[in-house]
């Protein structure tokens, strides 16, 4: 017995969901639709905090196009059970049924018209209506498996969650709330604690010790939807270019993605970099075809023959004025082909050339890394899926435990797929829980 709470003190409940985001409150809303006694517990003031950031505060909710391709992870089956058995369309219709209006963006992808805070209102209202319990600003201390007791399994205590000033401007407070704490027992227990990004919105690495408490093993986490950061000279042209998006094709030898392209003060960002940063590690190079629809190369060896007088940066301007921004090409040329850009093209040797069109057709850079989870979209690795059944989302380790959403080892593309994991996997366990 602890020193704060007698046996019946402690509040009972059949599931108890650490994380009142995307993930917890599907799960809960699934487990109160089947009469389960729900408790939702978030450190956070507010549930949700990420939905109402999602999408540029339109929430990019799904995908209609949803396939275990669009998932990364270290066991790429892990995601297929969840998916086949909540399709994107099961989350539509519920929009539908709360007359959320809402419209298909390219690639399949779909956004709230008016705001993501729609999504979060029917995620709550549907938990409202089958009774789910939401407490806030709950801090968990402390989290124990009980011995031979099925309805009762795990053992939380809680206490009131602090913000950083409070707890910088009174150490007394937090020892007041240390003595003032809540103890809660239940049959099941849901982590859903999300991942790493954004820590300012409530993100915690609780989820990854309860795992580890109970012997899961961690993949290595990272930011990821991220954007890149470069230094030195490359670092410098980048940042001249801050503002200017063009449509490229991002890759690396495992992976391609035709997106557009954003150069910011800090780096390069954009559709194009989000979703190649979760296929990047540290010290990898990534290629960026800056012209996708001209083969550079082929195009100035004709020309060398057909209008050998011509100088390059004539060719250049002539053919890329649509497709590559005036700007980028006098930086690039600058930079890059400084001492020719003022050559005819029959001074110019052919291997030269050649360097030319496969630097615009597959301009090579080196991030020196990314924004980091400041700026993240999502984490990548997480609890290790291969020790998680893929069917229910139970530990193999502990029964009751169970893991869902972005803590575990399961990270989408860009496009709504994140949003689909967390529904996905928080009603298969919501349905056994
Ligand atoms: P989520 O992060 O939603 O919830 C975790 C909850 O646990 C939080 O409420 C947190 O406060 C709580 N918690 C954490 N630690 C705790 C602790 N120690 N004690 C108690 N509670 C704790 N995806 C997508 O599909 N479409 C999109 O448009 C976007 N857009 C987007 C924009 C931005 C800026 C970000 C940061 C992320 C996105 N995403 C996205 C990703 C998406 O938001 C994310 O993958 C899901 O919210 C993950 O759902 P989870 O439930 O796993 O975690």
């Amino acid at each position: 017995m602890d020193k704060h709470c007698t046996a019946s003190q402690y509040s009972h409940y059949d599931v108890i969901i650490i994380g009142a985001g995307a993930s917890g409150l599907y799960c809960a809303l699934t487990a109160g639709r089947r009469g389960r006694r729900v408790l939702v517990l978030d450190h956070a003031n507010k549930a949700g905090k990420k939905i109402l950031m999602s999408g540029g505060g339109r929430c990019n909710f799904t995908n209609y196009f949803v396939e275990p391709e669009h998932f990364i992870g270290s066991n790429p089956h892990f995601c297929k059970s969840a998916l086949s058995r909540y399709p994107s369309w099961e989350f539509i219709g519920m929009v539908e049924q709360h007359k959320i209006p809402y419209h298909e963006r390219e690639h399949g992808q779909l956004f709230c018209d008016d705001s993501a805070q729609d999504i979060l209102t029917m995620l709550l209202d549907e938990c409202a209506a089958v009774g789910v319990q939401v407490r806030l600003n709950s801090q968990v201390d402390s989290m124990q498996a009980l011995e031979n007791d099925k309805k009762a399994r795990f053992q939380l205590l809680t206490s009131k969650a602090l913000s950083k000033k409070e707890k910088q401007e009174k150490k007394e407070a937090l020892e007041n709330a240390k003595s003032m704490q809540t103890g809660f027992r239940c049959e099941s227990l849901v982590v859903a604690t999300g991942g790493l990004s954004i820590p300012t919105m409530g993100a915690s690495g609780l989820g990854y010790e309860l795992a580890q408490q109970f012997g899961h093993s961690l993949i290595t986490t990272d930011a990821s939807l991220v954007p890149f950061t470069f230094t030195d000279k490359t670092g410098e042209l980048i940042r001249t270019l801050a503002g200017i998006s063009l449509p490229v094709i991002a890759s690396n030898d495992r992976i391609s993605f035709k997106l557009p392209l954003l150069f910011t003060h800090r780096g390069l960002s954009g559709p194009a970099m989000l979703q190649l940063s979760n296929y990047w590690h540290t010290g990898e190079t990534i290629s960026i075809n800056l012209l996708p629809n001209i083969d550079i190369t082929t195009l100035l060896l004709a020309h060398k023959k057909t209008h050998p007088r011509q100088l390059i940066r004539t060719v250049l301007t002539d053919y890329t004025d649509n497709a590559l921004p005036k700007k980028l090409l006098v930086a690039l040329q600058t930079t890059l082909w400084d001492d020719i850009k003022d050559k005819e093209l029959a001074n110019i040797k052919d291997e030269r050339l050649i360097e030319l069109g496969i630097t615009l057709n597959g301009w090579q850079l080196k991030p020196s890394g990314t924004e980091g989870y400041r700026t993240a979209e999502v984490t990548r690795g997480g609890i290790k899926t291969d020790e998680v059944s893929s069917k229910t989302m139970q530990s193999n380790y502990q029964d009751g435990l169970y893991f869902i959403g972005e803590v575990l080892d399961v990270t989408g593309w860009l496009g709504g797929y994140n949003f689909q994991w967390a529904w996905a996997s928080g009603f298969v366990c919501g349905e056994i829980v």
